[in-house]
């Protein structure tokens, strides 16, 4: 074993036996660039760059520019977290980064940094999956949330409904296709919206009727979910509207989300009540959209089923998420060595 591993493994060791420790943690597997101080589940400061100016020209993100732009700004972001916690990097007992699934060359920028960070300050270094930082955002602000629970998560690249045990989690369902975030992002081009397409969707559903536009209901087995043929739906929905004297981009988009968010709740609802765990927590970018919130929201409470929902700046990538989780990692002095790499198709645990 390396010096470093020695003196990172002793050191972690000492943390596991503390049961707290002060993290910097790193995020930069997509299109944003974010840092955060965090102790236990408790945030002390962050900071968040957004790449959305760049991309949006391009109708999507462009990986070279994200990987490009997350080296520009890796240094800003991790400066501006530690002043915003009043810390300097004397105060940090460890680092965390995500190591996937995300875009590789954008991964590779955080895990480097986070890499090299961890080797000259002597500390240890946690590798967190994505996925589980999504899930883990619900114990920031309800660090009495305790497994087990049932987490629905939705984001761009993944829509998995599972079941958070202590030390680990089950799947219970997940897409068959696209992932709901990827829905919306091709509903919205479908309708003319651009990048970031779920929350300009979202934007203009507010006005629409979404009883204007038929989408059919997907029938999945079980808690598994299928968006695809909802996006096809509605592409042929408009081509016939169109021909038929027109229709309202509005209704469209409220139809559209009417249809996702009900297939997600049903699903959601339906596995935390048959778990009998009596809690259902929702995660991930698609999180952030209000109908889904407040549709779950008031089905858990018709199912008597307690309701989990980060904050929206929580739900979309963050580096506080990857903090929560990584607490968890330094108490199961689960540690990554110096040869850890970017794995851009890591699979979240127990998926086949
Ligand atoms: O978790 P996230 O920020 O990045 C990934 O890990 O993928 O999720 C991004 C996804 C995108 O597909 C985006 O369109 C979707 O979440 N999203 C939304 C909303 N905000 C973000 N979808 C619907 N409504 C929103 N308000
Ligand atoms: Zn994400």
């Amino acid at each position: 074993m390396s010096m470093y591993g020695r003196i990172a493994a002793r050191r972690a060791s000492a943390l596991r036996e503390a049961g707290i420790c002060t993290f910097l943690s790193i995020e930069s597997s997509c299109d944003e660039t974010a840092a955060a101080v965090t102790r236990g589940f408790e945030v002390l400061g962050h900071s968040v760059h957004s790449q959305i100016a760049l991309h949006e020209k391009y109708g999507g993100v462009v990986p070279e520019i994200a990987s490009r732009d997350h080296v520009r700004m890796m240094d800003d972001v991790l400066n501006a977290a530690l002043k915003d916690a009043g810390k300097t990097l004397k105060d940090i007992d460890a680092v965390a980064v995500t190591y996937g699934p995300g875009l590789v060359g954008a991964l590779l920028c955080g895990v480097s940094y986070a890499k090299a960070l961890a080797f000259a300050l002597e500390i240890p270094l946690y590798a967190i999956n994505h996925i589980e930082g999504h899930i883990c955002a619900n114990y920031i602000e309800k660090p009495e949330l305790k497994p087990p629970f049932v987490c629905l998560v939705a984001s761009g690249g993944h829509s998995h409904i599972v079941l958070a045990m202590d030390g680990g989690y089950r799947l219970l369902g997940k897409t068959r296709d696209d992932a709901a975030g990827e829905a919306f992002d091709k509903a919205a081009r479908v309708l003319g919206l651009g990048y970031p397409g779920g929350p300009k969707l979202e934007a203009l559903a507010r006005g629409g009727d979404a009883t204007a536009f038929t989408l059919p209901r997907p029938k999945v087995d079980g808690y598994d979910l299928s968006f695809s043929g909802l996006k096809t739906a509605l592409l042929q929905s408009c081509a016939r509207m169109e021909k038929q004297g027109g229709y309202r981009r509005e209704d469209a988009a409220a139809a559209f989300q009417e249809a996702v968010t009900g297939q997600l709740c049903e699903k959601a609802v339906a596995a935390a009540v048959n778990s009998g765990c009596g809690k259902l927590a929702l995660a991930g970018g698609v999180a952030a959209n209000g109908a889904l919130r407040q549709r779950l929201r008031a089905a858990c409470e018709e199912a008597g089923l307690e309701f989990f929902v980060p904050s929206i700046d929580l739900c979309t990538d963050n580096a506080r998420m990857i903090g929560a989780a990584a607490h968890l990692a330094m108490l199961k002095c689960e540690t990554a060595g110096l040869d850890l790499n970017a794995e851009p198709s890591l699979r979240f645990v127990l998926e086949e």
